[in-house]
């Protein structure tokens, strides 16, 4: 066990080369950043009253944790079914205790169990091995306003390398793009708020983000039929063609469904301190486009970014990068209007 430091929280964890199920207790160090953002949104979201936090895979406690140490809640309950996690969080709440702003209680449960067994809660963390799907019953357990917030790392499954999985797991259809994380996250989006209307619950995604290693998405939780069939709405297709890279979301496609609503409450990211790059310029498109794969297939080198900027919003198109690729671009406009003005600020190759 190693003494790591994430923002006010000091903590013990396995100093592991490479994260693995298999370790002692589960630890990432790189996920710091996803950890940090969650506490950004935990200050940002206008809670109701003071919120009763649950981490229910709480692994080492450090997201719980943290939220005790850097945000204001009630009480936070952190759970985790394996007993080395059980005696780390207990560790950890120890070395901390004169850093918390509430009260924690560590509990050693099956989630399944533990959400059986406990009241309700304002927020609620899923952030499992792979994917999320035995743990979304959670959203059960949400109080209406409250938030569940969902983390699937099973990017594979959801965003076209295995599309049997895809299927199977999430009921949707996909094949690879070159905007396959966004597609990832709106089909994780579409199945969980799937899964909430049967629920009879509506769930709205308020932040919602991907990385290389996992996506997440922050879910308001609400009530009433016509609330439920609203977010249903926006459960749709992409009907792509991976030649000629055209998109257009529609009622039927070979990618889907998947949520092509907002991905973010636009006044809710404003206030959070901790965002992915160029998230909070992001404009609302369904995809963005890859500018190199782009370029490739005009057999063009790629333009600078801030040149395409500048000819898109001549012609009056709306245009921002995004968080999901350096290089990614989304654009209000078809794939033919890119093309052309990629092609007027390009030489033809040699
Ligand atoms: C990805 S880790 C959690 C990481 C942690 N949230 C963090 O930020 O470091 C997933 C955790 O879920 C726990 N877990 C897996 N299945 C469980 C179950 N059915 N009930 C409770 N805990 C479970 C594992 O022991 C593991 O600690």
């Amino acid at each position: 066990m190693k003494k790591f430091r994430e923002g006010e929280l000091e903590l013990y964890a396995p100093d592991a080369k490479i994260p693995t199920k298999d370790m002692e207790v589960f630890y990432n160090p790189e996920k710091r950043a996803c950890r940090d953002i969650s506490v950004s949104f935990v200050n940002a979201y206008g809670w109701r009253q003071k919120l009763v936090v649950c981490d229910l895979l709480a692994g080492t406690g450090v997201r719980g944790l943290r939220i005790a140490t850097e945000c204001e809640p009630l009480k936070v309950y952190l759970n985790d079914a394996n007993p080395n996690a059980y005696r780390v969080m207990k560790r950890n709440l120890k070395l901390n205790a004169g850093r918390l702003r509430c009260e924690v209680e560590v509990s050693e449960m099956n989630a399944l169990e533990f959400l059986g067994t406990h009241g309700s809660f304002d927020y609620i963390d899923v952030d499992p091995f792979g994917s999320p799907n035995h743990f979304l019953v959670a959203a059960a357990k949400v109080r209406v306003g409250g938030v569940l917030a969902v983390c699937a790392t099973d990017t594979a499954a959801l965003s076209g390398t295995y599309p049997r999985v895809t299927g199977r797991k999430y009921g949707s259809k996909v094949v690879m793009t070159n905007f396959h994380n966004e597609v990832g996250l709106r089909i994780l989006i579409r199945h969980v708020v799937g899964y909430g209307a049967a629920l009879d619950l509506a769930l709205q995604p308020v932040f919602a983000h991907s990385t290389r290693h996992y996506f997440r998405a922050y879910f308001k939780v609400g009530s009433g039929a016509g609330k439920i069939d609203k977010l249903l709405d926006n459960n749709r297709y992409l009907m792509y063609d991976v030649k000629t890279l055209e998109r257009e979301v529609a009622d039927s496609g070979n990618i889907g469904p998947l949520w092509c609503g907002p991905l973010h409450d636009k006044a809710l990211v404003e206030k959070m301190v901790r965002v992915p790059e160029h998230l909070k310029d992001e404009i609302e498109t369904v995809g963005y486009y890859l500018v190199p794969k782009v370029s490739a297939k005009l057999g063009k080198p790629v333009p600078r970014m801030e040149r395409i900027f500048e000819a898109l919003r001549q012609k009056d198109v709306p245009v921002s990068r995004c968080h999901f690729h350096p290089q990614g671009l989304k654009v209000e406009a078809d794939i033919g209007t890119l093309k052309k003005v990629l092609n007027s600020l390009t030489k033809q190759k040699k």
